[in-house]
């Protein structure tokens, strides 16, 4: 896309060659989110986007869509809400189970935290397989809520040309470094 800052948000981000595991390139947001400019004009980015959708909650997925969704929330006068790993949400919760490279793992989402009806959008830094956007979707929507867009920082090319997640919309800034 032409906007210029997205080199900038890109340029922030740390290639982590071999972590956590052999062959793996992985893209740290931590320099991202140090880089007032780069964290400002990722967040006044989605801002822009989402600020006049009608949208009353955002969703951010534990751990790294923790550092962008409230932001985003506060500034377009929606409601955070977290989207977590098992066992770290004290009230009653509705699980989806995800598949990773070896295993399995499952978001939770507490029972009443979201209405039927509510419009949503969801938030994280990365999107890969897609399977944990794809969890939060299913969270989401199992309460009747809307998901209006999933978007991360972050999208591999393969994901970043569709622009779709189980063809509903997906919106990514920048590709891996
Ligand atoms: C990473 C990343 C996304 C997810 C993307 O989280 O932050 O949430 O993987 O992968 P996918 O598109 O293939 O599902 P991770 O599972 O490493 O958890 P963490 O943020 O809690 O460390």
């Amino acid at each position: 896309r032409g906007d210029p800052r997205l080199k900038g948000i890109s340029d922030a981000i740390t290639v982590v060659p071999h972590f956590p595991k052999p062959g793996i390139m992985f893209q740290d947001i931590t320099t991202l989110v140090s880089n007032p400019k780069a964290f400002k004009d990722t967040i006044d980015i989605f801002v822009d986007r989402y600020r006049d959708m009608d949208i009353s909650v955002v969703a951010g997925v534990e751990a790294r869509g923790f550092m962008f969704a409230p932001a985003i929330a506060l500034a377009i006068g929606a409601k955070f809400i977290p989207l977590r790993k098992p066992g770290k949400l004290p009230g009653e919760v509705i699980s989806e189970a995800y598949e990773l490279e070896y295993g399995k793992d499952r978001l939770e989402m507490h029972v009443g935290a979201v209405q039927h009806g509510e419009r949503a959008l969801i938030i994280d830094d990365l999107v890969a397989t897609g399977g944990t956007l794809s969890a939060a979707t299913r969270l989401l929507e199992r309460v009747g809520a809307v998901v209006v867009e999933c978007a991360c920082v972050i999208g591999l090319p393969e994901v970043k040309g569709r622009c779709r997640l189980d063809g509903k919309p997906l919106y990514m800034l920048v590709e891996p470094r």
